[in-house]
């Protein structure tokens, strides 16, 4: 019986685990906001960071950043309209686009540097890009 359960609970995480990431890559996907669907592709495109980061290959990189430019169009067309709301401070969009557009500078600053195999400025800029992280949310998120 007890078995019955853990199969169950395990097939029941599996599946949302898949429905999740399904949905991150339908951009933009209906009552799902276009900042959740760009964030998402964010993280596993800074968790693939991070790996090659570790094993000293840069060549792979730069890949997952390119359906996030795709999303942040998608999302900058939702600030113009209006139609982006932030768990926190949502007065405060200015700020927000601000930090914004500072974390893409540095994701360029990231990706040149993979392109020339500079894994010294490839990780100064990972660093600053996981403290943009930690800032932008516990200003707009947490
Ligand atoms: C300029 C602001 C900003 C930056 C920079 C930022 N985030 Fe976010 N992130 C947000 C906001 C706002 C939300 C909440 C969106 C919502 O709930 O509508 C969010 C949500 C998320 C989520 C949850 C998505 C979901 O499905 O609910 C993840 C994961 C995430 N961010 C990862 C990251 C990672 C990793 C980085 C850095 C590499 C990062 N974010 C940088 C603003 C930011």
């Amino acid at each position: 019986m007890k078995k019955y359960i853990l199969s169950a609970v395990v097939s029941l995480a599996l599946g949302t685990a898949i429905v999740h990431a399904e949905e991150a890559k339908t951009a933009p996907a209906a009552g799902v906001s276009p900042v959740k669907i760009e964030m998402r592709l964010l993280n596993d495109a800074f968790k693939n960071l991070i790996d090659s980061l570790i094993l000293n290959t840069p060549e792979t990189i730069e890949e997952p950043f390119h359906e996030i430019h795709k999303a942040k169009a998608n999302t900058e067309a939702a600030l113009e309209k209006g139609e982006i709301k932030l768990p926190k401070n949502g007065d405060k969009m200015k700020q927000f686009i601000e930090l914004d557009e500072q974390f893409h500078k540095k994701l360029e600053i990231l990706i040149e540097a993979s392109r020339k195999k500079d894994m010294k400025t490839v990780q100064e800029t990972t660093h600053k890009l996981l403290n943009g992280c930690v800032q932008c949310h516990s200003k707009f998120r947490n």
